[in-house]
């Protein structure tokens, strides 16, 4: 079992990286190997639409990090993607690289039936998680991936993937922020979830 998480925020190791690390860990725990990529380590070439991966199943540029992630993409039996919420959306760079992913998907469906899912993070309470987890989710399904969510077993109740925030509370008229996912008992616990929800279906 390979699991591979791929951190879209342009900080490493920050609130993105430590949701994925939870979803991890709980792999980890049931025998998965596995590794988080941070997209801010890597150079990334825009696609430039020239539309090669029509007619081959494979990318145009091949001079920057995008081939090495495909790689890890093809050798894992579950991708999972985080995202920060940036003005309601991904993060440029996982855009980009999710635009450079299209040859996996034109003329075959090279990463069909694999696990899929996502974690997002952002400031604020309802700053735009939800969208971006649809987002995410949603390319996850165009590659043909079967979407995990985070549901609970013991309750069956529907939750979308994990989506943190640093929003804590109301004092007054004083907003009271978190100064980092980990104080976010729920969204931990979710990734935890996430974590095992993958590793029942892997297993
Ligand atoms: C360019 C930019 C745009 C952002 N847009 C939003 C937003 O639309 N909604 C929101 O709640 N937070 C927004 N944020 C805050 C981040 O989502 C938040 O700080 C998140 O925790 C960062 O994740 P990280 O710690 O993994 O880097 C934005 C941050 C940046 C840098």
């Amino acid at each position: 079992m390979r699991a591979l998480a791929i951190n879209g925020s342009h900080r490493r190791g920050k609130n993105t990286a430590t949701m994925l690390r939870l979803v991890l860990e709980e792999l980890e725990q049931g025998g998965a190997r596995t590794e988080l990529l941070e997209i801010s380590d890597l150079r990334i070439e825009y696609c430039t639409a020239c539309n090669h991966c029509l007619r081959k199943t494979e990318c145009r540029i091949q001079d920057d990090d995008v081939a090495m992630v495909a790689e890890r993409m093809s050798a894992s039996d579950a991708i999972i993607l985080g995202s920060p919420v940036y003005f309601g959306n991904v993060t440029s760079r996982l855009k980009a690289l999710m635009d450079r992913t299209r040859w996996m998907h034109m003329r075959e469906n090279v990463l069909d039936g694999k696990l899929g899912a996502a974690v997002t993070h952002a400031g604020l309470r309802n700053g735009g998680q939800e969208m971006t987890q649809l987002i995410l989710e949603r390319f996850l399904q165009h590659h043909g991936l079967r979407v995990i969510e985070a549901r609970d077993p013991r309750s069956g109740v529907y939750n979308l993937g994990p989506m943190g925030t640093l929003y804590d509370s109301l004092e007054g008229e004083e907003i009271r922020w978190r100064k980092g996912v980990m104080e976010d008992g729920l969204t931990v616990r979710t990734c935890r979830i996430l974590g095992r929800n993958l590793l029942r279906l892997l297993g």
